[in-house]
């Protein structure tokens, strides 16, 4: 039986409003996110070509998410930071293990549950054409499980989630030299500016999703020591 979400929502009209606020660097990154077959993680711990990128197994993966609390990280409530994301190991298991959750308490409001999972992943990473392969990665978990589930996505709700896609999956460089005498340090620089050395501070989107509607609006970031 294929299940028939219910949505008044016009993710079409949304969609178009948050594109429209898009810069031309970013509607063409957003075109690049098209989603694979299937999903494509090097998560057999192996190096990249140059040797100098490892990335996780899913078995420690699936470890590690358990060792910070399961309950935490699949509650789209809660924000998860993937600092040095590579290809999306970790991002697509927390994502997909918060559909799954998702869709098992209702499947009548999947979509809009859906987009809340999504919504509080963030994922930053230096390498740009990992963070493209990452965001076809999370596109596809999408794909794959609304195929694997019989769901019908509603017209243009694909085409949003791409949207938060290229906002939370950022390519920009993690500020791995926290200097100790200070309390408070920026998160991440934004690329491409970063690798020619001109440090600008990476903003974060900060997604309201409501029955009415979904629009979003950038906020700074910083690590408190305090
Ligand atoms: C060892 S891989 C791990 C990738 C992923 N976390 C995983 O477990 O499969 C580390 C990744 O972090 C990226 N990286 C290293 N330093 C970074 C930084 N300061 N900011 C953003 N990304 C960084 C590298 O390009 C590489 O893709």
């Amino acid at each position: 039986m294929d299940w028939w979400i219910e949505t008044n929502m016009d993710y079409k009209k949304i969609t178009e409003n948050i594109k429209s606020g898009f810069t031309k660097d970013q509607l063409k990154s957003l075109d690049l996110i098209t989603g694979f077959d299937s999903l494509k993680l090097a998560n057999g711990g192996d190096n990249d070509a140059e040797g100098y990128q490892i990335f996780t197994p899913a078995f420690i993966v699936k470890d590690m998410v358990k060792a910070i609390g399961e309950k935490d990280v699949f509650n789209p409530d809660k924000t998860v930071l993937e600092p040095t994301s590579g290809d999306g190991a970790f991002t697509t298991y927390i994502l997909l293990r918060r559909l799954e959750r998702a869709f098992k308490e209702d499947k009548d409001e999947f979509e809009i549950q859906a987009l809340k999972c999504l919504s509080t992943i963030y994922s930053i990473e230096m390498d740009k054409d990992l963070i493209i392969k990452q965001r076809n990665n999370i596109l596809t978990v999408f794909t794959i499980f609304g195929r694997d589930h019989k769901i019908d996505y509603s017209d243009g709700y694909l085409d949003l989630v791409r949207c938060m896609i290229l906002t939370n999956f950022m390519w920009a460089m993690f500020n791995a030299d926290i200097p100790a005498t200070f309390l408070i340090v920026e998160v991440a620089y934004k690329m491409p500016e970063a690798e020619k050395g001109k440090m600008k501070s990476l903003e974060f989107p900060v997604w309201d999703i409501s029955g009415n509607g979904v629009t979003y609006h950038m906020e700074g970031a910083e690590i408190n020591y305090d």
